[in-house]
């Protein structure tokens, strides 16, 4: 018996940045890509999972040099300009399917390589079969151990670095194809042309505009083959930033629909037209009744008004399907999933697995799952709500839900068991191997419990250079909360106020300029920005010599505190609207004057030297002592540590050590009880 997760429902509203991880399969196509292109690439937001594990454990098997940071999310990559430095080794590939596939294809490039290929019993019996025939014209073949030429894991693969005219066979997986296309530019007169038809078209148009990223676009001749007009090694693009993984996004734009009132979920970086197919679930979630608005790059999902039955096609964008299944229960009227046969030949029988796990719940399906198991080529399923159905199985206690291996499963169920079914919050679903979600989404248990957090508002004081941003920046990106710098708010002033001509002596002259000016907010990740006359001043601008020589004294005048004060207070509504979980704003009079009731206040800082060092470090002129003295001994909002706040002294530790104390002294106000 595996472990299993009572799934504890939300009696409140959700309410948060939903931290969800890199793309899978944008992760591992780059890692393929990066490894074929010419130079250092650095992966920034990747995805750490098995799945990529495997993928980055075996390109260093075939002596790839990889760093990667999971904590940071980064992976550096050496590339090799397409050759594969180990000729004979042995891969063990999991049951992942995209290293599977594209390293069996990536290995083709291997002159004279002889590889020993094995995944998990489940591997053993995923398609591999189309790409395999396909190599074998180009004279890499597999062999199993008795020599006989193979169809599936495990095999020997015996390369010999040609491609030609390759015609696959993808009609049981996108990948065999994504594979072949991959490695296409490094063969010059390789061309590629598919026999039929393939599912998930959407993956292979992702893997068409990540060749282009990588320097090498592709393009198709009027019979349909695939060709690089200009191959040779990809070209690395330095920095490649991972999108979130649409996937898993789909769940957290899914989990409002079930959560109290005024539910809003954040989802940074998710972009509608990314490079992944599954964006388009918004679309279905919106037509189901989800509250979906986009600000900047990232999206914000409100609390749905009412969950729409209906009538969908998920062929396209299939993983999502099991989110949508999972809310059917509670719709108005039937959902009908059509055109999702492949899925059945997926990590599990998706279709039978999830019409299986319905039906435990009460939940009628058509076709039932005897039906499925009769017949193979069914690929529709009808869900008809019954909260009746539902309650009745709930009131005999938890239903342990049964996962199959399936990470979709898990958090698809995840979801619905967050719904408060029994209105008073205990628990009616049970998720059997939770863990399984370390597929693709290690932290996915932890980051729905993130949601149910209340807002916070964290007041950070203290000098210059006392840590103050670096601090407040890692904060608010570790836990979801909206970071706003007071200190770029008088700096920007100040920009406004020379550029006027206003001096902190002549009070008149300031007064008339501040009549002038309008202050907005934009948001850019993490961080509110200060909007004045409709521009944003730039780092440089705001940081510099001028600017650090006049900021103080303007900022010590009583007009210009008074002029931003309600300007300041309103982030906290900004960060609400925007579904943070509570924002973190620093500078020198926040826990004092602007949130004198934030929920923790702290003080930071370091002595003089360190944070003479720190500023020079960063290369700024700045005369931290002067400005100190004027920011402590003003009249107005003097830079003080307020009563009642936590002093931190970091002269002696290293950003990482304060980070890690300020989220612990959070973590208590996050957590509802
Ligand atoms: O944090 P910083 O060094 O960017 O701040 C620039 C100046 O702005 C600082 O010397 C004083 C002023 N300031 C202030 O008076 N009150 C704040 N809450 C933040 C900054």
């Amino acid at each position: 018996m595996t472990e299993s997760l009572l799934i504890k429902p939300f009696r409140t509203s959700a309410r948060g940045v939903a931290q969800v991880p890199g793309s899978k399969s944008i992760t591992n196509r780059a890692l393929i890509l990066a490894a074929l292109a010419e130079g250092e690439t650095l992966l920034t937001g990747a995805l750490f999972s098995r799945d990529t594990k495997i993928l980055i454990q075996a390109l260093r098997t075939l002596g790839f040099v990889i760093v990667d940071d999971e904590v940071a999310g980064t992976i550096r990559i050496q590339g090799n300009a397409g050759n594969i430095p180990v000729k004979e080794g042995s891969l063990h590939v999991g049951n992942a399917g995209t290293a599977a596939r594209f390293l069996t294809a990536f290995l083709a490039l291997s002159h004279q390589g002889k590889y020993a290929m094995d995944g998990d019993v489940a591997m053993r019996a995923r398609p591999m079969s189309g790409l395999l025939n396909s190599l074998a014209s180009s004279k890499t073949l597999a062999y199993t151990a008795e020599g006989k030429p193979a169809q599936a894991f495990p095999f020997v693969l015996q390369t010999s670095g040609q491609l030609k005219d390759l015609t696959v066979d993808a009609s049981a997986s996108s990948q065999l194809l994504s594979a072949l296309l991959m490695v296409l530019p490094q063969r010059a007169g390789a061309t590629v042309k598919m026999s039929g038809e393939t599912v998930s078209e959407p993956f292979v148009v992702m893997t068409e505009r990540m060749c282009a990223q990588f320097g090498r676009p592709l393009s198709r001749d009027a019979e349909g083959r695939w060709f690089c007009a200009n191959p040779g090694a990809y070209i690395s693009p330095q920095v490649y930033a991972i999108e979130p993984d649409a996937t898993a996004a789909s769940y957290f734009i899914a989990l409002p629909a079930v959560t109290g009132q005024g539910s809003c979920v954040r989802l940074q970086g998710y972009q509608p037209k990314g490079l992944q197919g599954d964006t388009a679930f918004a679309e279905v979630a919106k037509l189901y009744g989800a509250e979906i608005d986009y600000q900047g790059d990232s999206a914000r999902v409100r609390s749905w008004h009412n969950l729409r039955g209906g009538d969908f096609d998920f062929n396209q964008f299939s993983d999502t399907f099991l989110t949508l299944a999972a809310l059917a229960p509670l719709a108005d009227k039937p959902t009908i999933i059509r055109n999702i046969a492949h899925t059945r030949k997926q990590e599990t029988d998706r279709l039978l697995a999830m019409a299986t796990e319905l039906n435990r719940l009460g939940v009628k399906v058509e076709p039932s799952p005897q039906a499925l198991q009769a017949d193979a080529s069914l690929s529709s399923l009808t869900i008809y709500p019954s909260r009746d159905a539902l309650l009745k199985t709930a009131q005999r206690g938890p239903t342990s839900i049964h996962t199959y291996e399936d990470h979709r499963m898990a958090m698809s169920f995840g979801i619905l068991g967050s719904y408060d079914l029994l209105g008073d919050g205990t628990p009616w679903i049970k998720i059997e191997d939770p863990g399984c979600t370390g597929k693709t989404f290690p932290r996915f248990f932890q980051a729905l419990e993130a949601l149910r957090s209340s807002f916070v508002s964290i007041a950070i004081d203290g000098g210059a250079a006392s840590g103050k941003s670096s601090t407040a920046r890692a904060v608010a990106q570790h836990l979801g909360l909206m970071h706003v710098d007071t200190g770029a708010h008088y700096r920007t002033l100040t920009v406004g106020l020379l550029d006027a001509k206003a001096t902190p002596s002549n009070l008149a002259s300031v007064e008339k300029a501040l009549a002038q000016f309008k202050l907005d907010s934009v948001l850019s990740g993490f961080s509110s920005r200060c909007v004045l006359n409709g521009k944003i001043a730039s780092e440089a601008e705001i940081r510099s010599p001028e600017v650090n020589a006049h900021v103080s004294a303007f900022a010590a005048l009583p007009a210009v505190r008074n002029y931003i004060l309600n300007y300041q207070r309103s982030q906290v509504e900004l960060a609400r609207d925007a579904g943070f979980a509570g924002l973190i704003m620093e500078g020198r009079d926040i826990g004092s004057v602007v949130l004198p009731n934030a929920t923790l206040r702290i003080f930071l800082e370091a002595d003089a030297e360190a944070r003479r060092l720190r500023r020079s470090t960063e290369g700024q002129a700045d005369s931290i002592a002067q400005r100190d003295l004027l920011d402590s001994t003003r009249a107005a909002a003097p830079l003080i540590c307020p009563t009642g706040a936590v002093r931190i002294d970091n002269t002696k530790l290293s950003l990482a050590e304060v980070v890690q104390e300020v989220e612990r002294l959070i973590a208590p106000a996050l957590a509802v009880s």
